[in-house]
């Protein structure tokens, strides 16, 4: 078990809790873990080591890249839904953390509040990873700026524009922006704004707030966005479908961008409301390879959090 082992605990809980060097390693690692599992290559670095996952909210992508990928790397994983543990009953968190910590090697947490992952983490024996909280969604970009540098090379000096809502995706880009070195330009409807508070910004000179989207996606590098409802927000729904009609990402929006722009989307998506069709499903979209890449991102992840920077 890692209480007794020799790395220091590192927690996953939001992009800033590595640096840019944490990341060279961490695209370089997920590269290889890649190439391998391509080529039918083993890559079993975790034998007996265990994932338990917990789930607070719905998941396809994170529930199915973190199992497989686990299991790719000779490991094993727990599966633990609010319904179907004593989570749902009111257990506290930091009991949660102790008992679930005392058995396995790792944790991934999909909740609420970012409070509730770190309190965890601050009971945990064990690195925890954010597999999305109501502010971040840090593993998400993680896979989609690795998914930049596969299709365009370094994403440093580059722009990245945001249509849409001020949140858990929209905080994150912004975070990573202030590490990696790139641009970020964010278009929200009133009231849907980022918080820089909430985002957790060291200063906040990364980007550049747009009231029309169409503005935000001039000259971009890659033009990006998110469901218009959040999960935790449904009761929000009807209000929102008003106040982002005009957050679309269309097929002039993306001719705003530069003749190379890419567009991605964390999914799942909803096709005629955040996004056109013709955009998600055009050429410029890189949708499914982001998805995929989830899985391998999370593999050079899970391996450095528990193994440290292997070579
Ligand atoms: N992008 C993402 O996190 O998808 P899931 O909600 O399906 O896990
Ligand atoms: N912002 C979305 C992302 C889903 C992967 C949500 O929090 O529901």
């Amino acid at each position: 078990m890692s209480a007794g082992s020799p790395q220091p605990i590192r927690h996953y809980l939001q992009f800033s809790d590595f640096d840019a060097a944490d990341y060279a390693h961490l695209f370089a690692r997920a590269a290889l873990i890649k190439k391998k599992f391509k080529a039918y290559e083993r890559h079993q670095p975790l034998v007996d080591r265990t994932l338990a996952m917990i789930f607070e909210k719905a998941s396809t992508r994170t529930r199915v890249s973190f199992e497989a990928g686990m299991y790719q790397l000779g490991g094993s994983v727990v599966h633990l839904t609010t319904g179907d543990s004593q989570l749902g009953r009111a257990e506290p968190i930091e009991d949660s953390a102790k008992v679930i910590s005392r058995m396995v090697d790792l944790v991934m947490i999909r909740t609420f509040e970012q409070t509730k992952i770190e309190a965890f983490a601050a009971h945990s024996r064990v690195p925890v990873i954010n597999g999305l909280t109501n502010e971040f969604h840090p593993c998400q970009i993680l896979a989609d700026i690795f998914t930049y540098i596969e299709h365009r090379g370094s994403i440093a000096g580059k722009t990245v524009a945001w249509v849409g809502d001020g949140n858990n995706m929209a905080n994150t880009w912004l975070q990573a922006s202030e590490i990696l070195g790139f641009k970020v330009h964010v278009s929200t409807p009133s009231g849907y704004e980022v918080d820089q508070s909430i985002a957790g910004l060291r200063s906040g000179d990364s980007y550049e707030v747009f009231r029309d989207p169409m503005e935000a996606c001039r000259g971009a590098d890659l033009v990006t966005t998110d469901v218009w409802t959040s999960m935790g927000y449904e009761a929000e729904n009807e209000t929102r479908r008003t106040a982002f009609a005009d957050w679309c990402v269309d097929t002039e929006m993306m001719r705003a961008a530069q003749p190379d722009a890419l567009f991605m989307h964390c999914l799942p998506a909803h096709r005629g409301e955040e996004v056109e069709a013709d955009v998600i499903d055009g050429p410029q979209s890189v949708v499914w390879d982001e998805a995929e890449n989830r899985m391998h991102v999370q593999k050079a992840l899970m391996e450095f959090l528990l193994l440290g920077k292997v070579a």
